[in-house]
């Protein structure tokens, strides 16, 4: 009867960890301020590691833009591979933890699409494919804006 008891006890503290882990996976490290974008509370060093991933997506941008231009489809591809899945697969559990679902969903829309518009500029997609998904791509990086903003702890 005892370690039935102990065993209900450690099933429901489990149950809560798991809600608790779970809210702040969703909800992230966040703060309101009125009238404002919610801000996202990180480390100093968080922070600007997430602003080194926004200024590489800007610099792909770029890349891309100017490869299309010049039709240098290699340029393309290798700006837009730069930002790719691959550029996020190193951040840590405990930043992750503190950026909201909402947040992560569209930032790994971003790195996703700069996965494809990588692929299609090696598979020779015409370039006005390519740009109609850069577009697309950039209302993501507006609608993040107008929703969110970063501040150290
Ligand atoms: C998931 C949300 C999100 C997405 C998607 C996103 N950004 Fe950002 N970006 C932010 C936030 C938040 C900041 C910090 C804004 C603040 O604190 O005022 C930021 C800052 C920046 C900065 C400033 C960097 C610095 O050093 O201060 C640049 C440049 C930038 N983003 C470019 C982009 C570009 C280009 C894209 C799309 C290709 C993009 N971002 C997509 C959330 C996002």
């Amino acid at each position: 009867m005892k370690t039935n008891k102990f065993a209900i006890f450690a099933v429901l503290l489990w149950v809560a960890t798991a809600l608790v882990f779970g809210w702040f996976f969703i909800k992230g490290n966040t703060t309101e301020i009125e009238g404002q974008r919610d801000a996202i509370v990180l480390l100093p060093a968080e922070r600007e590691l997430v602003l080194l991933e926004m200024r590489g997506l800007l610099g792909s941008t770029q890349g891309i833009l100017a490869g299309l231009d010049k039709k240098d489809m290699k340029q393309v591809a290798q700006a837009a591979r730069a930002s790719g899945m691959a550029s996020a697969a190193d951040v840590n559990p405990a930043l992750m933890a503190k950026l909201p679902m909402s947040f992560k969903e569209l930032g790994m829309t971003v790195h996703h699409a700069m996965d494809e518009i990588a692929q299609d500029a090696e598979t020779g997609k015409p370039s006005a494919e390519i740009l109609n998904k850069l577009s697309n791509t950039l209302t993501s990086c507006v609608a993040c804006h107008a929703a969110w903003q970063l501040k150290s702890e």
